[in-house]
């Protein structure tokens, strides 16, 4: 998400700014173009020196050290940047921005900033508490300002208290979700997509169940994916595996869970990607209570029954949806996508080999074929999951602009 961004990063005078020295190298690593200017305050904690090497720029510290006569470098830098980053932002400093001082280079480029502000508070807890500094934020989060909850911990003066810098790893995660809710040309913003992923499970009692080896990796790749690329994600999932807390999530166990999951929300979604792998027998009669050994007769039959067809009954009703498929084969992969395809009415369909080492289920990589309506065959080699995900939302979004 902050690939080829233009983050503007402003540093204030607060205990916690060799932690945002950490926090300017995650936004690079993650492809971002960084400047750093810096209030008189942070340059007694750590040295423009350092932001200097990192950034490989030049750091902004003094209004009036104008080098470049053909621009106004406070000006400049507010209309370079895509999003501006307080951090860590003092009390002094966010007061000031909620009054429109501009009395020095970081307020004054602050005050002249169209472009999106996101803010990182860390201070002492009394100065946090205060009530002219919460009125403060209040102001800030009135005018669209993201404001970063502190975290209360042990501080610096000692003690337990609210006004914590909080972990970076937080600050990156709210920065991208930022962006994602600020950015207005992200390809599947307005979309509502349903995605289905992991393996489902079928009870033989309430301790046991018949499942496979899907891990659910690919299903909620595509989920974090959707949403990064803008859409409402609503991810109906058997697999374990965490996901975005923007990400509407529905637990579910069986395939028959999966099936009522899906079919409430389907008439409300454009797009409907099934990537779970969906038993297709499920127990014909569970057990209520756990099933004990000596109960039971040799040999000991489980009678399986039909599940309900998920992606068949969706492509029997579909309407105006676009349909995805996944076929996990171990062999005749194009023949049985193919078929797969046209026998339950899908738009798309994402072919995967299993059974090969390094590939398929519970991998972290993976290599796919993808096949359109019209038989149009797109190779994707082996690579990472995610990186899998984002080529098959590149290839729906390339078939919804035929479609439309
Ligand atoms: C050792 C030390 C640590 C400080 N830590 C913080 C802090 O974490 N948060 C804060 O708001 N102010 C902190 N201050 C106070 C600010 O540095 C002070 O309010 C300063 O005027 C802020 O200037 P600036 O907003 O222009 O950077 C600290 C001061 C000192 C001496």
């Amino acid at each position: 998400m902050l690939k080829d961004k233009k983050i503007a990063l402003y540093v204030t005078g607060g205990i916690a700014v060799y932690k945002v020295v950490d926090l300017m190298r995650s936004f690079i690593k993650n492809g971002a173009e960084v400047r750093v200017a810096m209030t008189e305050s942070a340059t007694k904690f750590v040295t423009p020196m350092t932001f200097q090497i990192l950034s490989r720029h030049e750091v902004y510290v003094d209004t009036f050290c104008e080098n470049n006569p053909s621009h106004v470098a406070h000006v400049d830098l507010s209309d370079w940047a895509d999003i501006s980053v307080i951090a860590p932002a003092t009390a002094n400093t966010m007061a000031k921005m909620a009054y429109g001082l501009a009395d020095n280079f970081v307020t004054s480029a602050l005050l002249a900033t169209a472009s999106p502000l996101f803010v990182v508070p860390a201070m002492n807890t009394d100065m946090f508490e205060n009530p002219a500094t919460q009125e403060n934020i209040q102001t800030l989060k009135s005018r669209g300002i993201y404001i970063v909850e502190p975290d209360t911990g042990f501080l610096a003066e000692g003690y337990e208290g609210k006004g914590r810098y909080p972990e970076n790893k937080r600050i990156l995660e709210e920065l991208e979700n930022f962006i994602i809710t600020t950015e207005k040309t992200l390809p599947l913003r307005g979309y509502k997509i349903l995605i289905s992923a992991g393996g489902t499970k079928e009870r033989i009692d309430p301790v046991r169940y018949i499942t496979n080896d899907s891990s659910g990796k690919m299903g909620h790749s595509i989920a974090e994916a959707a949403y990064q690329y803008g859409a409402e994600v609503t991810l109906v999932t058997a697999s374990t595996l965490e996901s975005s807390k923007a990400i509407h999530r529905i637990q579910v166990d069986s395939a028959s869970e999966m099936f009522e999951a899906i079919d409430e929300r389907f008439e409300d979604v454009d797009i409907l990607i099934m990537s779970a792998a969906v038993s297709d027998y499920g127990v014909a009669d569970a057990a209520t209570s756990k099933m004990k050994k000596a109960d039971l007769k040799e040999p000991l039959t489980i009678e399986l029954q039909e599940n309900p067809d998920i992606l068949k009954t969706m492509g029997a009703k579909k309407e105006n949806q676009f349909l995805v498929g996944f076929a996990a084969e171990t062999n005749q992969l194009e023949d049985y996508a193919l078929k797969k395809l046209a026998e339950k009415n899908l738009d798309l369909i994402v072919a995967n080999e299993v059974g090969k080492e390094g590939t398929g289920f519970d991998s972290d990589d993976n290599q796919v074929v993808i096949f359109t309506k019209e038989h149009q065959r797109l190779d994707i080699p082996k690579t990472s999951k995610t990186e899998i995900a984002r080529r098959i939302l590149d290839k729906v979004i390339e078939e919804l602009d035929h479609h439309s």
